[in-house]
C-alpha cells in the first residue's frame, strides 16, 4: 500500500518536471536571464495597455510574496532611484538592487511591523501579491487559505494604500471568491480579472486587479 502510493507521488514529481522543462516560459526565463518564469505573469499584465496598470518612477511599491524576487527586480527598474520597492517573503531571497527585503511572515505581527518599518511612513502606490498557500493537496483547504491570504492583502492595502492607488493580487477560483470580490469592490473604483498567458491553463490561479483605491 505504502509502496503503491510512493510510487504514485513519484510519478507526479516525475511529470512535472517533465512539464516545467518543456514549459516555454521556463526556457525564455532561462534564456533571458529571469529569477523565475513568474516575471512574465508581471510583466505580460503590466505591458497590456488595457489593464492600464502603470508603474511610474519615484513611486512605492510592495510585494508580497516576492521570492525568489523576479517581480521585484522587475519592478524596481521602473520605480527607478526615487522610488521604493518593498519585497517580504517567508523564505529569503538574493538581494536585488533598489529593494527592501523582508524575510517574514506576512500574516504575523512580526512582518507586518517590518513592513510598516520599511515604509517610514510612505503610502504605498501599488501593492501586488503573487502569495500562495503551500498546498495540501487537498482543494478546499487550499483554497481557504488563498482566500485568507487575499483578505490579508486587502485590509493591509486598505491601510497602506494611498487615495487612488492599486492593487494586483493572485488569487484561486472557489469557493468564498465571490464573496470576497465584492468585499474588495468596497474599496476599489474598479476591479478586473486577468489570467495572463504565462499563468499555466492548467491552474485555476488568476489575478485580481483593483483600480483606484478609496477609503
Ligand atoms: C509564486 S511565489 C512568488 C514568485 C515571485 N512573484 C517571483 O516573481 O519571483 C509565491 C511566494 O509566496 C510566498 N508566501 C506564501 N505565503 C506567504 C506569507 N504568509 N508570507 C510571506 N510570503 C508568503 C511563498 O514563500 C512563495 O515564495
Amino acid at each position: 500500500m505504502a509502496q503503491s502510493s510512493k510510487s504514485k507521488a513519484a510519478r507526479k514529481t516525475s511529470a512535472w518536471y517533465q512539464r516545467h522543462a518543456n514549459d516555454p516560459h521556463v526556457k525564455r526565463a532561462q534564456r533571458e536571464g529571469k529569477r523565475s518564469r513568474a516575471a512574465f505573469k508581471l510583466t505580460e499584465i503590466l505591458d497590456n495597455q488595457k489593464h492600464d496598470l502603470k508603474v511610474k518612477s519615484n513611486t512605492v511599491v510592495v510585494d508580497l510574496g516576492c521570492a525568489p524576487g523576479s517581480w521585484s527586480v522587475e519592478l524596481a527598474k521602473l520605480v527607478g532611484a526615487e522610488g521604493l520597492v518593498i519585497g517580504i517573503d517567508l523564505l529569503p531571497v538574493n538581494p536585488i538592487s533598489g529593494v527592501s527585503l523582508i524575510e517574514a511572515d506576512f500574516d504575523s505581527p512580526a512582518g507586518q511591523q517590518a513592513l510598516a518599518d520599511a515604509l517610514q511612513g510612505r503610502a504605498i502606490d501599488l501593492v501586488v501579491s503573487d502569495m500562495a498557500p503551500e498546498m495540501s493537496g487537498n482543494k478546499l483547504v487550499d483554497q481557504m487559505r488563498m482566500i485568507g491570504l487575499n483578505e490579508m492583502t486587502l485590509h493591509f492595502a486598505q491601510q497602506h494604500l494611498r487615495p487612488g492607488g492599486d492593487i494586483l493580487m493572485k488569487t484561486f477560483m472557489g469557493e468564498g471568491y465571490d464573496t470576497f470580490r465584492r468585499d474588495m469592490g468596497q474599496s476599489f473604483q474598479k476591479i478586473k480579472n486577468i489570467k495572463p498567458a504565462a499563468s499555466r491553463k492548467t491552474s485555476s490561479e488568476f489575478f485580481l486587479l483593483g483600480k483606484s483605491f478609496h477609503a
